[in-house]
């Protein structure tokens, strides 16, 4: 089994951004932790991070055919971000929407997601643990068929 984890704009900063909220756990931490997971649980884990909502649909377009699942937390993106639902519409694998933050706990633009209607479920407001969450819940319906 093969998972893709998948990080939009500003997640790079991490540690640096906005700890309040976000925590102080940098990204490079937060994948080799659900790598670590992964590694338990004998699934492979392929991660890409970037700013530009183009990099991301390329990423998606290029190694969804040979993903199960796929682990995104598209940043600002999950707002707002049309062609990058479209990209994860087409790679029709069951995804798993984090953030690091409670979303609806913030302002209102956060409280609407364009991704949530195409996603198996989202994890919202746990830090970098809702990764580990959504890596093991993905396996797990993987493996018991939903
Ligand atoms: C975020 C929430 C988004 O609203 C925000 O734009 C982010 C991070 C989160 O992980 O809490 O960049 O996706």
């Amino acid at each position: 089994m093969k998972i893709l984890l998948i990080n939009g704009p500003n997640l790079n900063n991490l540690g640096k951004r906005d700890t309040g909220i976000y925590g102080n756990t940098t990204l490079p931490v937060i994948v080799a932790a659900v790598k670590k997971r992964a590694k338990e649980l004998k699934v492979q884990v392929a991660d890409y991070q970037s700013n530009v909502e183009g990099d991301l649909i390329d990423f998606i377009q290029d190694e969804s055919a040979s993903a199960d699942a796929i682990i995104i937390n598209p940043g600002a993106f999950t707002h707002y971000a049309y062609a990058l639902r479209d990209a994860l519409v087409d790679a029709d694998k069951p995804i798993a929407e984090v953030h690091l933050s409670n979303v609806y706990s913030r302002e209102d633009f956060r409280h609407k997601s364009v991704i949530a209607p195409i996603a198996v479920g989202q994890i919202a407001g746990f830090g970098w643990r809702g990764y580990i969450a959504a890596l093991e819940l993905l396996v797990d319906r993987a493996k018991n068929n939903k």
